[in-house]
């Protein structure tokens, strides 16, 4: 049977995952794909500490050069994260003629043009499945099972620390920290949890996403990125209400002739799919043109989950590799119609808004006034009773508006007298 040679850069949560696999399923795997996939050297500047999986000793090694300059391994897989040494480590490998196996969004979404360029020259791939949605195949199947389908969106639940906060918050009406607390004790979100919960980590897969989507390789300045930590427990309790779940959501849209590329919290209603997507759990919903309306769930995190998909890519390697096959990874085929990616100012959506007013006569007038004046529409409004303080909150639901004229008024608005607090404003998805 023909032996495919890997090495691993990068024996952590996900390598050692990757390894125990390998090992555990080598004969499962052999069986089923006609290659023997065999683990020749693994990476790590920890080789000592132990994993839930036992190398033989002589396969360990701190110098990813004894991968990278080793002529009989045909896959390096890259699962070390971070951007630098893992971009020079991969540039290395394609140099060298390897193919490359990488669960690094954070660099895929900052480099990628240049690494699919340099793999495409070399004749050589890049195979990122686990990069976004863990063992979710949702890259595969854009690739591949969708192929032939165009796009008109993706909104994605991408990112399960973001999920887990919002989702303790509807169920438990605590506060954002409360359920950040929660999160970091259940070892789900990081210790520094900055890139989840600023809304980075969703932004760096809604990258890819929109690149297999819609063939545009955008950058992070194109789009547009808020997090969750200013969402409080009243705005969770109000969108409870009204009807909605609040999810942070990474959105790739094509508006006319235009592409939207958006991560935000988002007022969902209870009836979309999305909003029963509860916990650290993921999903993607995909609207495509000939297979209609489609959603990718499950685990967007995890050892094994993510191991899983690492391992998809380096069968998928195997095979091209028994085959002679070149699949370049450059192949998804820019939307000729898209003519550019919108400015945050020019996109329109529903809102909720909050306002914290003094209860006196005149303060909505004064409100819905200075909406009107730029031609926003309120679709219902209501004023929730005085409680200790003398400031009621505010709570309207807004149609379609300009993000340009929502802003402009709610900065005139917040500096009337009456107005005690700044005013919240969250997007609404239908
Ligand atoms: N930190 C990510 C999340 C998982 O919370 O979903 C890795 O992408």
């Amino acid at each position: 049977m023909r032996k495919v040679n890997i090495g691993i850069i990068g024996f952590g949560n996900v390598g050692s995952g990757t390894a125990k696999i390998l090992l555990s399923r080598k004969s499962f795997l052999a069986q089923k794909i006609g290659v023997e996939i065999n683990i020749k050297k693994v990476c790590d500047k920890d080789i000592t500490s132990k994993r839930n999986v036992s190398l033989d000793k002589s396969i360990l090694t701190r110098d990813a050069s004894a991968i990278l300059n080793d002529p009989q391994i045909d896959i390096v897989v890259e699962l070390m994260g971070g951007v630098h040494p893992a971009k020079e480590f991969i540039l290395e490998a394609l140099k060298k003629g390897k193919n490359v196996v990488t669960a690094n969004k954070a660099l895929l979404s900052e480099c990628a043009q240049q690494l699919f360029r340099e793999a495409n020259d070399r004749g050589r791939n890049i195979y990122f499945e686990a990069s976004v949605g863990a063992g979710i195949p949702i890259i595969k199947s854009l690739r591949e099972g969708l192929v032939a389908n165009k796009f008109n969106a993706i909104f994605g639940i991408v990112n399960g620390t973001c999920n887990y906060i919002l989702s303790q918050m509807s169920a438990t009406h605590c506060s954002f920290s409360q359920a950040l607390n929660e999160a970091k004790a259940k070892g789900f979100a990081e210790s520094n949890p900055t890139l989840d919960i600023d809304g980075l980590d969703a932004a760096h897969k809604l990258i890819l996403l929109t690149y297999l989507a819609f063939g545009k390789l955008v950058t992070l300045k194109d789009v547009f990125v808020e997090g969750i930590s200013h969402i409080s427990s009243a705005d969770v309790n109000y969108a409870q209400e009204l009807g909605y779940q609040i999810k942070l959501l990474a959105i790739a849209k094509k508006e006319s002739d235009e592409l939207e590329v958006r991560v935000h919290p988002t007022f969902l209603p209870n009836n979309h799919l999305l909003s029963s997507v509860g916990g650290v759990f993921n999903a993607i919903y995909v609207s495509s043109d000939l297979a209609g309306d489609l959603m990718f769930y499950g685990p967007g995190a995890g050892q094994l989950s993510a191991a899983s998909a690492v391992v998809s890519d380096i069968v998928d390697l195997t095979q091209d590799i028994k085959a002679g096959l070149f699949r370049p990874t450059l192949n998804s085929v820019e939307d000729t119609l898209l003519k550019r990616v919108r400015k945050i100012d020019e996109f329109e959506s529903r809102y909720y808004i909050r306002f914290s007013a003094l209860d006196k006569p005149g303060v909505l007038a004064k409100i819905s006034g200075i909406l009107a004046k730029f031609g926003i529409s309120i679709a219902s409004v209501t004023q929730k009773e005085k409680q200790k303080t003398q400031i009621v909150p505010i709570v309207m639901l807004i149609h379609e508006t300009k993000e340009k004229d929502l802003h402009q008024a709610l900065s005139i608005i917040d500096r009337l007298a009456e107005i005690k607090e700044k005013s919240v404003a969250i997007r609404v998805e239908v």
